[in-house]
């Protein structure tokens, strides 16, 4: 492993009545980076939150704001985020028919573009995108829900991206999502992951915990 790991809590799963003071406490406990999942209610099963809420957070922390876009279509809504102040904005493949053109306009807007594959999309998808993105997200659930289980099968899909990273030779992070906790997460390492969301495990406790949760999720 050539990175140290980086933990991008997803702020799905903490109290969302102290969202601000959720990210700075997150902050304090040494996040790496803020995940923000971005349901639609279509292309998952959920919804949550959007640019404004984005832009609202944006000042209680100056860790990267890592954007999760789980919508479609999702092209009319990548300048928002931009603007609202993302760092990282990464979508699925699924969410719209011209993927690479996505990439081209979150790489334009001056931002770090990621893609996402769900647990049945195969690493293939990355065949013509991995040498134009910053990040690959493998969703190890499927998405829509915090506290998911984590699915074995992800393990090998995370294995068979790391090859072809490596062998690409490029800066590109490599990002799990889903089900991450303590057992889990040296898994994901050890595959080849080297940056973990984790909602449920980050935010369990309360706000005293977070600092030994993330550190619990580093291997200790
Ligand atoms: C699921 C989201 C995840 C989720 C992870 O659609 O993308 O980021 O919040 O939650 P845990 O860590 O609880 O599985
Ligand atoms: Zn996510």
């Amino acid at each position: 492993m050539t990175q140290p790991v980086r933990i991008a809590p997803s702020i799905l799963s903490a109290d969302f009545s102290r969202l601000g003071e959720e990210v700075r406490a997150i902050d304090a406990a040494g996040a790496d980076w803020v995940h923000v999942d971005v349901m639609d209610g279509h292309f998952v099963p959920n919804l949550t939150i959007g640019p404004a809420v984005v832009k609202a957070l944006r000042p209680h922390s100056s860790k990267p704001f890592d954007v999760h876009l789980m919508i479609s279509p999702v092209d009319h809504f990548l300048d928002a985020f931009a603007e609202a102040g993302a760092d990282i904005i990464t979508v699925h493949p699924e969410a719209g028919p011209h993927t690479h053109r996505t990439i081209q306009r979150i790489k334009a807007l001056g931002k770090q573009a990621g893609v996402s594959l769900n647990p049945a999309t195969p690493a293939k998808m990355l065949d013509y995108l991995l040498e134009e993105i910053d990040l690959v997200l493998v969703m190890s659930v499927n998405p829509g829900f915090g506290g998911q289980s984590f699915i074995e099968s992800q393990l090998r899909k995370i294995e068979a991206i790391r090859k072809q990273i490596d062998r690409l030779g490029k800066d590109i992070r490599l990002e799990v999502d889903g089900g991450i906790d303590v057992m889990t997460a040296p898994r994901a390492i050890a595959a080849g992951a080297d940056v973990l969301v984790a909602g449920t495990a980050t935010f369990r406790g309360g706000p005293d915990a977070y600092a030994a949760n993330i550190r619990g999720l580093r291997g200790g």
